[in-house]
C-alpha cells in the first residue's frame, strides 16, 4: 500500500453522494476526468445513489469508464450513511467527498490532495476563506441559517466554512473513528470530531449554485443538525456536560423544592412535614429531568425499574438532607426554613451526582450517546 511515497501514484478515492442527479453525472464525471488526466493520483469514483430510478444507472453504464463505480442502495437513505458507504467501498489512501451537482469544483482536488500530504488531518473546500467564493445567492434565511449553523459548529473546529460538504482526508484517519453517527448531513462535522483531526485546513473554492436538478436539503435536515451538535457536544464534553447538565437539572429542582415549601408552610404546615414533601415532589422532577438529558443515553431503560433505583441511590442523600434542613431549622430559631432547605440541597447533592453517575445510569459502552 502506498503511504504518501512518491514511487506509486496516490490513490485517491471520490466519494459522490448522489439522489436524483442523473442530468449531473456527465458533466462531473467529466470534469474529474480532467483532473485525472493531469494529475498523478490513480482516481477511483464512487456515486452512492439511492435508488432514484431516474436514469442514474444507465448514465453511469454508458460512460463505460472501470474507474467510475455505482453502488445503488435500496435500504439505507440519507446523505451521510451515504457518503460511510462509499468510504467502505473503496481502499485508497485518501478519502474525499464532492456533490453531485457541479457546486464543487474538482479542478481544487490537487491542492486539497497536496495539504494532506503536508500533515493535514482534514481538508475543506471552502467558500469563505480569502480566494473562496459562492453564488449561492441566499436569501436572508438561508444565510441567518448557515451563520447560526457555523456558529454552533464553534466548539468542534475554528473555520470558516464547516458546512462544507467538500472535503478530503486520509483514509488511515477515517479507520481512527469513533463510533460514528451519521445523523443530518453535517458528515464533515461528525468526521472532524470523530476521527480526532486536529489540523483542519481550508482551501478556498468557488461554490457554483446547481444548475440541474434540486436541492434535497430540506427544512427537516436543518432541524436534525441541532440534534447533531448536541451530541457532538455531549461526545466530545462527555464528563463536563453531564456535569454541568446534572448541575442545571439540581438548580431546577431547588426551585421546585422551594416553591413547594413554601407553599405549604404558607398553608400552615409543620416545618419537618413541609421540607419532607417537598424533598418528596423535587426527587420526582429530578429524576425525570436527569433520565431525559443528563444521562438521556438510559431514556430507553424500564423507568419503573430506574426509578426505584434513583430512589434508593439518592435516599442517603435525602436523609442528609433533611436531617441538615431540619437540625438547622430547629437548632437556628431565626433561620428561614427555606435557607435550612438550602443547606440540605447543597449537603445532598454533591452525594447524589457520585451515587447517580456510578449507579443509577452507569453507561455500559462509554462512547457516543
Ligand atoms: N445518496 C444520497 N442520499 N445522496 C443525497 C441525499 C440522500 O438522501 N441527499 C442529498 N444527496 C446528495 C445530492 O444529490 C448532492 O449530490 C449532495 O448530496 C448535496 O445535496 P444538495 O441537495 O445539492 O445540497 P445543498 O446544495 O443544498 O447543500 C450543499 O451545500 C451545503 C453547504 O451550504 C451540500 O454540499 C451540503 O453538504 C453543504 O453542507
Ligand atoms: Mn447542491
Amino acid at each position: 500500500m502506498n503511504n504518501f511515497g512518491e514511487s506509486m501514484s496516490l490513490r485517491v478515492d471520490i466519494v459522490v453522494p448522489a439522489y436524483q442527479e442523473s442530468e449531473n453525472i456527465q458533466p462531473l464525471v467529466e470534469r474529474i476526468a480532467g483532473v485525472r488526466d493531469q494529475s498523478d493520483f490513480d482516481i477511483n469514483v464512487f456515486i452512492v445513489d439511492d435508488n432514484s430510478q431516474d436514469g442514474t444507472e444507465e448514465a453511469v453504464a454508458s460512460l463505460g469508464l472501470d474507474w467510475v463505480n455505482l453502488i445503488v442502495r435500496t435500504t439505507d437513505r440519507g446523505l451521510s450513511s451515504a457518503v460511510l458507504r462509499g468510504f467502505e467501498e473503496g481502499s485508497g489512501d485518501i478519502v474525499l467527498v464532492m456533490d453531485a451537482d457541479l457546486s464543487h469544483p474538482a479542478e481544487a482536488i490537487p491542492s486539497m490532495v497536496q495539504e494532506l500530504k503536508e500533515g493535514a488531518d482534514f481538508v475543506v473546500g471552502s467558500r469563505y476563506i480569502e480566494g473562496g467564493s459562492t453564488d449561492d445567492n441566499w436569501g436572508f434565511y438561508r444565510w441567518l441559517n448557515s451563520q447560526i449553523a457555523t456558529l454552533l459548529a464553534r466548539p468542534f473546529v475554528n473555520i470558516k466554512d464547516p458546512m462544507s460538504g467538500f472535503f478530503a482526508m486520509k483514509r488511515e484517519q477515517f479507520n481512527q473513528a469513533d463510533e460514528l453517527n451519521p445523523i443530518g448531513y453535517k458528515i464533515g462535522l461528525e468526521l472532524i470530531v470523530k476521527c480526532h483531526c486536529k489540523k483542519v485546513v481550508e482551501v478556498p473554492i468557488h461554490f457554483t449554485d446547481r444548475v440541474r436538478g434540486e436541492s434535497k436539503l430540506t427544512l427537516t435536515e436543518q432541524l436534525k443538525y441541532v440534534q447533531h451538535v448536541r451530541r457532538l457536544f455531549l461526545f466530545k464534553y462527555a464528563q463536563s456536560s453531564e456535569v454541568v447538565q446534572f448541575l442545571a437539572v439540581g438548580a431546577s429542582g431547588t426551585l421546585v423544592n422551594l416553591a413547594v415549601l413554601t407553599l405549604l408552610v404558607g398553608l400552615g404546615m409543620g416545618d419537618r412535614l413541609a421540607i419532607a414533601l417537598a424533598i418528596m415532589v423535587s426527587v420526582c422532577t429530578n429524576f425525570l429531568l436527569n433520565r431525559r438529558f443528563t444521562f438521556s443515553h438510559s431514556r430507553e431503560g424500564v423507568i419503573l425499574h430506574q426509578f426505584v433505583k434513583y430512589v434508593l441511590s439518592v435516599s442517603l442523600g435525602l436523609l442528609v438532607q433533611y436531617g441538615v434542613s431540619v437540625f438547622l431549622v430547629e437548632t437556628y430559631e431565626n433561620m428561614h426554613v427555606q435557607l435550612a432547605s438550602l443547606f440540605g440541597i447543597g449537603a445532598a447533592m454533591v452525594l447524589n451526582f457520585t451515587m447517580m453517575k456510578f449507579v443509577v445510569f452507569k453507561r455500559k459502552f462509554y462512547k457516543s450517546s
